[in-house]
């Protein structure tokens, strides 16, 4: 998610002396984001069935949730069940996928602008961590300290290199299960001779985007530094499953591609503003020598800030979140002076007229963490009448709060530098996909010989193991090749080490 700066004292004005408007529509980019203004200079909400308009987003409904619950068996996520993640792509056809017992990847990333992460950016995190636990499949987390270099003037390379480690801590510390999932720094990992095949799809995306395709869709101009324009598709190609062959137990060193990698889903949960990145990818995937689907995607909407709707966390304002490394009584602080309160000005008045949870921000972060339907129902309940006052309110709320900051701090203080090392690993995940249905397992290593078999590439394209005949292959074929894989990779892993070392 982007960290925009803290609204404009213009913005939050409102007074409206000038017979000219102040109305702004609303702003939301990879790199902007910013509420509408009414003409008094107020800032509005944001309206996400807009933006879902605009894009042609599919907004997440009954049905999809239901089909959800069915295919998985585990009830929605409480971010799902309140439309926290309001927006998808193409999610049916991942449950089509995980029906089928085929992969799928998990994608998910973070620009690392600074050292320190709120709330807004752990819940993105939590959620794929959810998903990684629903779904068993392997996960990549994509840094982006080359994104933050390029794009804010300021930041020098050691230092975004810096947050990108401290931030990975501070994802590791939600709990990711290290056997499912690969986290890299793009600097580090771009260098590391484990990217191969990351690279030479970064190269065919680039030729297939124009200049006017991303000015189009970022609102680069003339005077936008190149990397900016290039660096889309380092963010696009790592939706494809073929960037990373290590995870499957693929050679990485070699030129050719996997096929059947390349032709493995990829489902991305983010932040709305993020959609214009991978309309990119969805709209030219299929024009890959090795075509891929398009990826499906999970929107969310921004978390609120302190100050409240409209308002957005930002790491450069310590009051508008509560932040990870927050002591207690921090946490206490901040919620009973800075968080915007639906309650009235007077006890009496409370408690004659009562209080607007859907305004209050100590109930919309109550909402973000209780689990319970019910209860949480009961707390709106009882403020509309009054019965419950702004200040046991916030009371709940700041339990709530200190116990969430606590159990990450305790899980970030067991993250050691050795812990980090093994998650950046180019390494082979181990997953199980659905318990339902026999995995799908994938010949990972057939082009050359389906690639001469019509029939062979077909099946190989669709995602299925396949011989040299183009059949399916049995279950003694199917060990025998995972066998030959991960003989080709530590043999692959041995002339790389002695390559490093001759180097
Ligand atoms: N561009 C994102 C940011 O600035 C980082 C990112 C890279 C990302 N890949 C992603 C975010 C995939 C969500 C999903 O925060």
């Amino acid at each position: 998610m982007t960290d925009p700066e803290p609204l404009s004292v213009a913005a939050l004005s409102v007074a409206d002396t000038e017979s000219v408007s102040k109305a702004t529509e609303q702003e939301i980019n990879p790199w902007d984001v910013q509420a509408a203004v009414d003409e008094h200079g107020n800032v509005k909400q944001f309206d996400y069935a807009a933006i879902s308009q605009k894009w042609n987003t599919k907004l997440i409904d009954q049905a999809v949730l239901e089909r959800f619950e069915r295919v998985t068996g585990h009830k929605p996520h409480r971010w799902l069940r309140r439309g926290l993640f309001f927006s998808h792509r193409d999610l049916d056809l991942i449950l089509d996928d995980y029906e089928r017992g085929e992969d799928f990847l998990l994608y998910t990333g973070r620009g690392p602008s600074s050292d320190s992460m709120h709330i807004g950016h752990t819940i993105p995190f939590e959620f794929t961590k959810w998903l990684q636990d629903v779904f068993d499949v392997p996960l990549v987390i994509m840094l982006t300290d080359d994104e933050k270099f390029l794009f804010k003037e300021k930041l020098k390379q050691e230092e975004v290199y810096k947050f990108a480690r401290d931030n990975a801590k501070d994802i590791i510390s939600i709990g990711f299960d290290v056997k499912k999932t690969f986290i890299y720094i793009d600097s580090e990992f771009f260098t590391s001779g484990y990217n191969r095949h990351f690279s030479l799809n970064t190269t065919e995306f680039e030729k297939l985007i124009t200049n006017n395709q991303v000015r189009g869709a970022f609102g680069f101009k003339g005077e936008t530094n190149i990397g900016s324009n290039a660096f889309a598709a380092k963010q696009c190609v790592a939706a494809f499953a073929s960037s990373y062959p290590f995870i499957w137990s693929a050679p990485h060193t070699t030129y050719t591609r996997s096929r059947a990698l390349a032709s493995t889903r990829c489902l991305i949960p983010c932040a709305i503003d993020q959609d214009p990145y991978f309309r990119l990818v969805r709209d030219n995937c299929a024009r890959m020598s090795l075509p891929s689907p398009k990826p499906a995607l999970l929107h969310s909407k921004f978390l609120t800030a302190l100050q409240g709707a409209g308002g957005k966390m930002s790491a450069s304002d310590p009051n508008s979140a509560i932040f990870m490394s927050d002591t207690a009584s921090q946490v206490k602080n901040k919620i009973n002076k800075h968080a915007f309160s639906g309650g009235q000005e007077t006890l009496e008045l409370h408690r004659e007229l009562g209080g607007d949870p859907d305004i209050d921000v100590p109930y919309q972060y109550l909402s973000y963490f209780e689990d319970d339907d019910e209860k949480l129902a009961g707390w709106a309940a009882a403020y509309r009448k009054g019965e419950m006052l702004t200040g046991e309110m916030k009371k709940e709320c700041v339990t709530m709060m200190t116990a969430y900051v606590k159990k990450f701090q305790d899980g970030r203080a067991k993250v050691t530098d050795e812990v980090l090392e093994e998650f950046m690993r180019p390494r082979p995940l181990e997953w199980r996909g659905n318990p339902k249905v026999e995995r799908k397992v994938k010949n990972v290593v057939e082009e050359e010989a389906a690639g001469k078999k019509a029939d062979g590439a077909a099946a190989g394209a669709a995602g299925e193991a396949v011989g040299e005949d183009g059949k399916p292959l049995t279950k003694n074929q199917l060990k025998k090749l995972l066998k030959q894989q991960e003989i080709e990779k530590k043999k692959a892993e041995k002339a790389a080490a002695a390559a490093a070392a001759a180097a």
